[in-house]
């Protein structure tokens, strides 16, 4: 079940005005880690503009995922040298490290998997993203060590929502 009132707290940050709705969207992605449902409605109410319009500016922009993709969400490349480079055997190891399949999230809504088209490093393959990051050179026995820098990082409770359906 997904907090609306944190909705509405963002909306109020941005004066809930239509010019903002990226940067309001945008918010709302960090707060949930993906765009449910519930939280576009209460976007929708709260700028005034129809449920189709929120969803269109939702669905345009790589940024947003109306799918649970994890805090830290892991995407393998899946371009021709990532390929070659061992980029399946990367999502084998993450598979068996995160506990999950491609296309799953932990329970916990922490970490995310996929693979992605080429991220454009080529020369780094194979890699991995993980949001902004890029991982290149990665080695199958490295990847337990990626992934610990982020659990680090992670708080050790799930905000309230994280906990949405874990397979997309
Ligand atoms: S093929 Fe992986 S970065 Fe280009």
């Amino acid at each position: 079940m997904v907090d609306v009132s944190r909705v509405n707290e963002i909306l109020e940050r941005h004066g809930s005005r239509r010019e903002r709705m990226i940067a309001i969207l945008l918010d709302c992605q960090e707060e949930f880690y993906y765009l449910p449902r519930e939280v576009l409605e209460a976007v929708a109410a709260g700028v005034k503009i129809p449920l189709t319009s929120v969803l269109a500016i939702a669905t345009f922009f790589k940024a947003f995922s109306l799918k649970p993709i994890g805090r830290y969400p892991f995407r393998v490349c899946n371009g021709t040298a990532c390929n070659i480079q061992g980029g399946p055997l990367l999502v084998d190891a993450l598979e068996r490290e995160l506990k999950i399949k491609k296309g799953e999230t932990t329970k916990d809504g922490m970490f995310g998997l996929d693979t992605v088209n080429c991220v454009g490093c080529c020369g780094l393959a194979p890699v991995i993203t993980v949001g902004q990051d890029v991982h290149g050179k990665v080695k199958i026995s490295s990847v337990p060590k990626v992934i610990k820098q982020y659990q680090s990082k992670a708080p050790a409770v799930p905000k309230e929502g994280k906990d949405a359906p874990t397979v997309h």
